[in-house]
């Protein structure tokens, strides 16, 4: 899993270690962006999924379409009978709200589908390119959070009449649904190898320790920290007054996470696109 703020480099460090670890076994690269970047950093176009970039290297960009298919498939029509019986909604704007509006469901299902995935063992490796930061956190937030709310809802249940409907089923729905975000939690806790991406610059270095303190909050470690767009050529008055900047921010992150493993990154004079970009970033991380 890679994760950071917007823009760091998650996409590009996600696609480097994706082709490293093709040459070991059959691969896939997922995301759930709404813009298909690992497709554009792969240069592939097939509408197919996953695209089949080398002999052992897939990609599977998750759009919103897929999300509402796998919450449909494990979840939508039961939960829609119990919210229906409160609220007058029609089914598809249900779908909608619970896919789109709770924050972190895609998420949590996304995780879903790599432990199936992960279960059925067609790759050997799953490299996930997660959204910036901010819905990454919610994204752990969520199964522990529906596990905590649910645990309110049977009380509440208990309390409305249901009509016709028994208690029942209600709980049993609830009841598989926290099983599902413990059963992904626990997933991400043992199966998950979190690296943290970032740059040395003030903003995304002060996040870094609330990511830290968060993922840590949930159990998970992040074994690995990338430092990307490292000036390394100081040529010029301008190159040399950024790698000054960089200094500061770089030896604070090297001294406050000395015990993970770091690897810098250095900015490249050009993007980082195609397969032949992306061998040289592989690498820098993989010496
Ligand atoms: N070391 C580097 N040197 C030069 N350009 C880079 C480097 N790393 C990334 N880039 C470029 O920076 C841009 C952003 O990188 P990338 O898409 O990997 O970031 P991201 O964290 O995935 O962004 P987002 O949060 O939007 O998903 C891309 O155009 C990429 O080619
Ligand atoms: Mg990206």
């Amino acid at each position: 899993m890679f994760t950071g703020k917007g823009g760091v480099g998650k996409t590009t460090c996600s696609a480097a270690t994706a082709l490293h670890y093709a040459a070991e076994g059959p691969t896939l690269t997922i995301s759930t962006d709404a813009t298909p970047s690992l497709a554009h950093i792969f240069e592939v176009s097939d509408k197919q999924k996953p695209v089949q970039v080398l002999p052992n290297l897939y990609v599977n960009e998750i759009g919103e379409r897929e999300i509402r298919e796998m919450w449909d498939e494990r979840f939508g029509r039961e939960v829609y009978e119990v919210f229906s019986a409160f609220v007058d909604i029609d089914y598809e704007s249900f779908v909608e709200f619970m896919t789109s509006v709770l924050p972190g469901l895609g998420e949590e299902f996304m995780v879903d589908y790599i432990r199936e995935m992960s279960r059925k063992g067609i790759y050997e490796n799953i490299v996930w390119d997660t959204a910036p930061l901010g819905q990454t956190l919610s994204l752990l937030e969520t199964p522990a959070l529906l596990g905590n709310h649910l645990k309110m809802a049977p009380r509440i249940y208990s309390k409305l009449k249901l009509g016709r409907r028994s208690r029942e089923p209600v709980l049993d729905i609830l009841k598989r649904w926290e099983e599902l975000s413990a059963r992904n939690m626990e997933f991400l806790q043992n199966e998950g190898d979190f690296t943290m991406v970032t740059i040395p610059e003030a903003l995304a270095v002060e996040q870094l320790e609330g990511t830290f303190r968060e993922l840590g909050k949930y159990g998970l470690s992040v074994k690995q920290i990338i430092i990307n767009n490292v000036v390394k050529i100081e040529e010029s008055l301008f190159l040399r007054t950024k790698a000054r900047q960089q200094r500061h921010y770089l030896k604070h992150i090297h001294e406050k996470y000395s015990k993970l493993k770091i690897v810098e990154l250095p900015m490249f004079p050009q993007e980082v696109k195609g397969l032949q970009k992306l061998r040289e970033v592989e690498k820098i991380l993989f010496p």
